[in-house]
């Protein structure tokens, strides 16, 4: 048995939430490998929405158990407000969620330090969701951090007091006026460490493990998109985990060897929330078009994202260091009434002409070079199956398919679990 992996190829937000939750009933088990609060995902299913920031988009199958890998950050305060959002559907989520004792924890001064090196930075911002990611990474990789199996020790509140007091050392050293009641944020944060002490912690390494040797089926949920990628992503405008395939490898515990289908989620058109270089954006009614239909706006903070035509050369690279087997394509509906649709296929870069993606991708470094196609008029949200779609969304498909080299086997047409087209 193998692992397979579903992972979003631009900047987030292609819609992981969804196809995790189609997908789930194929799965005895998703895991997060990384990323924390910083993502939102959306599902929408007999006429709810519903929103998951850490815990994985299986949850609402009854069969299906859940787990949080190591490599996720998690913040008591938010995850135990994930509970009880989820109070409502009648989940068993003591018995169908569980941690790995390795995840790290994300404290309050985590999100202070967010906000005052945020803050510092004026212009040059990351954009950052502010929920703590960053800061708690870097104690992560500083060999500084405090994991869930910590809550489990008697000393855990000196050592959490120990960390919280260096970091407000550092919050002073920013020079930054950052308000904030240290205290109240204290109560609300012990508060909910009882709660998710309530929960079952384990190896989830050892557990993801013997579950493949028993032939469980497991479902790696990724999290953010490949070009938010700390290592191949935009940087420093991207987030502060391995949003790529390897991330699964060691935010689970899970060797190379294991890993199945790597099935890649994109939108058909390309959007960035937050900072940092776009080469495909667009400024103009067409952007604003896209960015209302789609209703293109940040599930965690509620910003408006950034809208831009599909940029195949990003998408390349995303196919590529990933190792994709199946495309996914989301929100095809949106692009539904433009007479004519551009995809990037090149980019002008320093005066040459190149089909890759290079080291810097600044507005003033690559223009990116269009090739045109014929857009379509029809409502696809009714449509159920792919000989329904009109054939210009059939030559949308098929001109990827040949650039990219893989199959695109999901088309979705609406947010609604049913609006989904297997190919
Ligand atoms: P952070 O991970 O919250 O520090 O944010 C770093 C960058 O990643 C910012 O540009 C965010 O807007 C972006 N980002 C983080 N999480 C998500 C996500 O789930 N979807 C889209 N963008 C995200």
């Amino acid at each position: 048995m193998a692992v397979d992996l579903l992972l979003g190829l631009q900047w987030g937000d292609e819609g992981k939430g969804k196809i995790v939750d189609v997908l789930t009933k194929n799965y005895n088990i998703i895991a997060r490998f990384q990323g924390g609060p910083n993502a939102g995902h959306t599902l929408e299913f007999d006429g709810i929405k519903h929103v998951l920031r850490t815990i994985p988009s299986g949850i609402f199958h009854k069969e299906s158990i859940n787990v949080i890998g190591n490599g996720v950050v998690i913040d008591p305060v938010v995850f135990v407000s994930e509970l009880e959002g989820l109070n409502k559907f009648d989940i068993d989520y003591k018995k169908k969620l569980i941690i790995s004792r390795k995840a790290h924890l994300i404290l309050p001064t985590h999100r202070l330090l967010d906000a005052a090196s945020e803050a510092s930075k004026g212009k040059a911002k990351i954009g950052s969701t502010l929920k703590g990611i960053g800061p708690t990474y870097m104690d992560k990789t500083g060999r500084n951090g405090l994991r869930v199996g910590d809550l489990e020790l008697e000393d855990f509140k000196e050592r959490y007091r120990a960390l919280a007091d260096k970091h407000e050392e550092m919050i002073s050293f920013y020079k930054v006026d950052i308000q904030y009641d240290l205290e109240e944020l204290e109560a609300e944060f012990f508060a909910a460490v009882k709660a998710l002490k309530e929960l079952t912690f384990i190896d989830s390494e050892e557990f993801l493990n013997k579950s493949l040797k028993e032939n469980k089926t497991i479902l790696a949920e990724g999290a953010q998109g490949s070009l938010l990628d700390i290592d191949f992503g935009t940087y420093p405008f991207v987030t502060s985990s391995n949003t790529t395939a390897a991330g699964a490898c060691t935010g689970l515990g899970v060797a190379p060897n294991k890993i199945g289908e790597v099935f890649g989620i994109f939108k058909a058109y390309t959007t960035r929330v937050g900072s940092g270089p776009f080469p495909t954006e667009l400024f103009d009614e067409v952007g604003e078009k896209m960015a209302k239909i789609g209703n293109e706006f940040g599930a965690v903070t509620g910003r408006p994202r950034r809208c831009g035509w599909l940029d195949l050369i990003a998408l390349k690279y995303a196919v590529q260091v990933n190792g994709v087997t199946q495309l996914m394509m989301m929100k095809s509906d949106v692009l539904s009434g433009f007479e004519t649709l551009k995809v990037c296929t090149a980019y002008k870069y320093k005066g040459e002409t190149i089909d890759h993606l290079p080291y810097n991708i600044e507005e003033e470094n690559v223009t990116p070079i269009y090739t045109e196609l014929k857009g379509w008029n029809a409502d696809l949200t009714k449509m159920t199956s792919a000989d329904q779609l009109p054939k210009e969304l059939t030559d949308y498909i098929e001109f990827l398919e040949k650039e990219l080299e893989v199959p695109i086997k999901i088309v979705s047409v609406g947010p609604d679990r049913t609006q989904t087209i297997h190919r």
